[in-house]
């Protein structure tokens, strides 16, 4: 199911790290732990990106929390989870098991808050192989902003994830014109990588009860509806950065959608919505992706990597 007959070597770099090939799992789209091997070996994915987790458990956001649009998805699942000390305890060993390769995605109200949730990660086993700070949350001590609106906010989110002793890569939000200053931002503060992007804010009205459908009111659009803006925010990225690792995300549904990731200058991408509709989806887009480059005679993944940009 998920073995590739192709030649091609998929190997990628992102900074420090090296995967096996570039197809990973988009946080808060596969679980927590290992949800995902019911449907596939998730040793088999460059990685696995689990859902964001803050320091202390949290009960997310008040029912209804996702919704169908057209081509995509709205949710406010408002980042639910056990916290980080639960889930080390009960389940990272199930996904450790499986022998996937495990970033732990961590957010925070506060700057403090993201600093807590990284020392909770200090002593996580080796199988961590990177943290992912979520710094397309709201900020509670600016309430305008996103940490991920601010070069600051990112600055010192992404220096206080430092505390977890690992990689970090830094996810930020395409609803900012200034993404490309945030990456900037983010790399300065020592991010290894920028996953770019998380979902576009959006809302859905109930035309009955003239309401915000979702319990949150507002939500963050996902899926293919989101795909030329999410590729858009990469090759922004690319151009003002040059060959700084990306990882592309946003409406990746097949192995043709990984590649204009590719071209437009990331080094892996990760596979969010896609997955509700079939659990294997990140197994066949990186089957697919083999295929796919043995069809155009690509023989390594660097060949493809910012090939957009002439
Ligand atoms: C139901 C749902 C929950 C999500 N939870 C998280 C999360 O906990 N942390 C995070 O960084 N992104 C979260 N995301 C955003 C995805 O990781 C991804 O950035 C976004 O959905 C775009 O990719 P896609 O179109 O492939 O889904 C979530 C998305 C969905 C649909």
């Amino acid at each position: 199911m998920s073995r590739r007959t192709a030649a091609v070597d998929l190997t990628t770099r992102l900074g420090s790290i090296v995967l096996p090939n570039p197809v990973l799992t988009a946080s808060g789209t596969a679980g927590h732990g290992h949800e995902l091997a019911d449907h596939l070996d998730p040793s088999t994915l460059g990685a696995v990106v689990v859902k964001s987790l803050h320091a202390e458990p949290w009960a997310g956001n008040p029912a209804p929390r996702v919704h169908a649009t057209p081509s995509g998805m709205v949710n406010s699942v408002g980042l639910q989870g056990p916290g980080v000390e639960a889930w080390l305890e009960h389940d990272l060993p199930g996904l450790a098991a499986t022998g996937a390769r495990v970033v732990a995605s961590i957010w925070g109200r506060t700057v403090d808050e993201f600093a807590r949730a990284a020392e909770l990660l200090a002593g996580a086993p080796d199988v961590v192989v990177a943290v992912e700070v979520n710094a397309s949350c709201p900020n509670l001590e600016d309430r305008r902003a996103l940490f991920a609106h601010s070069v600051t906010a990112t600055t010192e989110v992404v220096d206080a994830a430092g505390a977890a002793g690992r990689p970090r890569w830094a996810k930020l939000s395409p609803n900012t014109p200034e993404l490309p200053d945030m990456a900037a931002a983010a790399i300065a503060a020592g991010a290894e990588a920028v996953t770019v992007a998380n979902t576009v804010l959006g809302m859905v009205i109930d035309t009955e009860t003239r309401r915000p459908l979702l319990g949150a009111g507002r939500g963050g659009l996902s899926g293919p509806a989101i795909r030329p803006v999410a590729v858009r925010a990469v090759f922004d990225t690319r151009e003002a950065l040059g060959d700084v690792p990306i990882i592309g995300v946003g409406g990746v549904a097949s192995a043709e959608d990984a590649v204009q990731f590719l071209l437009a200058g990331a080094s892996a991408v990760q596979v969010g919505t896609a997955t509700f509709a079939d659990p294997r989806a990140p197994a066949r887009i990186l089957r697919d992706l083999g295929r796919w480059c043995d069809r155009h005679g690509v023989a390594r993944l660097d060949e493809l990597i910012g090939a957009a940009h002439g």
